[in-house]
């Protein structure tokens, strides 16, 4: 982004750290895993709970003081107020790590205008409020699916040029450039990061891994779209948290930070491996109308992490896998729960039975 004077991640007198979209998949691992590695820290979890957000994934943390949760929406100033008012109440210096998004793809192909609003008026309203408070961090996560979509070899850098495709990241792209904005206008001390496709447990199950474990349950088939060469580079969330929280303590002001997973795979290679893993058969593929401007590959250039912060991931795909999987298995009651309701009547629209 810009080079700003550095401003050093400074714990000595306390951190209360606000996650926006805590509730949320990433989220709620990056909330557990600080209450795990940063017990000393506090945590405001802020989230508007959607249908994407889920209170029972905190479950863990009840009792636990120094987390607190506050419902309410990042487009709606008293909210954001509410949140940082918590924040101050916890003291020490002020991080925020904003997850809250509108994230799935096939939902802002259906609509464009809720990705609009949160992505792009909520992470203006937080940058606002988070600039009057004079927080000491702001970091703003972000998707590889700014940088359009790839041929058959290359990487994305972290300066590659922005060429979103979809309306999801075209509304992430316009919230990068807000908070770039914010950093070259006001040295407000932000950072960015970019990452390809996590997987992990509690994952709403309209993303493509949660949704064939949940199909598989059922004895559904699995809806793979067009001809299922398009490439995603998988990321276990676990190994995403943590690349967060190393940009967020040991990160330059004003950097972007791409994160990858060094696993790129088609679609149709990653069903099989599942189905494999499951021991199902492949007649359970159905190949299924493409999604519309659908993103052919996408591949990260990790480097500058690994050589400025020193993470890369520390779990493979075999290992990580199986235990998702597990996972899913092991949790089969909130998959059920999450899957019921609204998210049916989306599946309807989305694969018509
Ligand atoms: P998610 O959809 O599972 O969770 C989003 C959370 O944000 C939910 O808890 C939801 O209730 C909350 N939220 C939505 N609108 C809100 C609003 N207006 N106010 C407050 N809270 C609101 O998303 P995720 O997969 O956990 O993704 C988290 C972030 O990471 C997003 O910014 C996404 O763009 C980014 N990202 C995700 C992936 C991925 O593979 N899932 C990859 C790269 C980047
Ligand atoms: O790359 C990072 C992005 O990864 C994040 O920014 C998004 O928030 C996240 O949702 C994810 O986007 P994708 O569109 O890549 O993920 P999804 O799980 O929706 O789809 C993964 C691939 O599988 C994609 O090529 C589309 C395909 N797919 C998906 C579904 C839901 C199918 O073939 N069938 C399906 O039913």
């Amino acid at each position: 982004m810009h080079a700003i004077p550095d401003q050093p991640f400074d714990a000595a007198h306390g951190v209360t750290v606000l996650v926006t979209g805590g509730a949320g998949f990433i989220g709620t691992s990056f909330v557990h895993m600080l209450a795990e590695l940063r017990p000393q820290w506090n945590i405001v979890n802020f989230d508007a709970l959607t249908y994407a957000g889920n209170l029972e994934n905190l479950e863990g943390l009840r009792g636990n003081a120094r987390h607190q949760f506050v419902k309410g929406d990042i487009c709606v100033d008293e909210d954001v107020e509410r949140a940082f008012a918590a924040c101050s109440k916890f003291g020490g210096k002020v991080c925020v790590v904003h997850f809250a998004a509108e994230s799935h793809v096939d939902r802002s192909i259906i609509s464009g205008r809720p990705f609009v609003l949160t992505n792009v008026l909520g992470t203006q309203t937080l940058l606002d409020h988070a600039r009057k408070l004079g927080v000491m961090r702001f970091v703003h996560v972000s998707t590889d699916e700014v940088y359009g979509t790839l041929g058959a070899t290359g990487a994305f850098s972290e300066e590659t040029p922005l060429a979103p495709n979809s309306p999801y990241s075209s509304s992430k792209a316009g919230s990068d450039l807000l908070v770039r904005a914010a950093v070259h206008t006001h040295g407000f001390p932000a950072l960015i990061t970019r990452c390809s496709n996590n997987y992990g447990p509690y994952q709403f199950p309209e993303k493509f891994l949660p949704l064939m474990i949940a199909n598989i349950g059922e004895g559904k088939s699995i809806p793979v779209y067009g001809d299922g060469l398009q490439i995603r580079d998988w990321l276990y969330v676990r190994d995403h948290c943590e690349a967060i929280l190393a940009v967020l303590e040991r990160g330059h002001v004003g950097e972007v930070y791409n994160i990858g997973g060094n696993n790129e795979m088609t679609n149709i290679a990653l069903v099989k491996r599942v189905l494999k893993e499951l021991s199902k058969p492949e007649s359970l593929i159905t190949y299924v109308k493409d999604r519309p401007g659908h993103d052919r590959r996408y591949a990260i250039d990790a480097t500058k992490i690994r050589r400025e912060l020193g993470w890369s991931p520390r779990y493979t795909f075999d290992q990580a896998l199986p235990e998702t999987i597990r996972w899913y298995h092991a949790n089969s009651a909130w998959l059920q729960r999450v899957r019921s309701g609204a998210y049916r009547d989306y599946y309807q629209r989305q694969y018509g039975s």
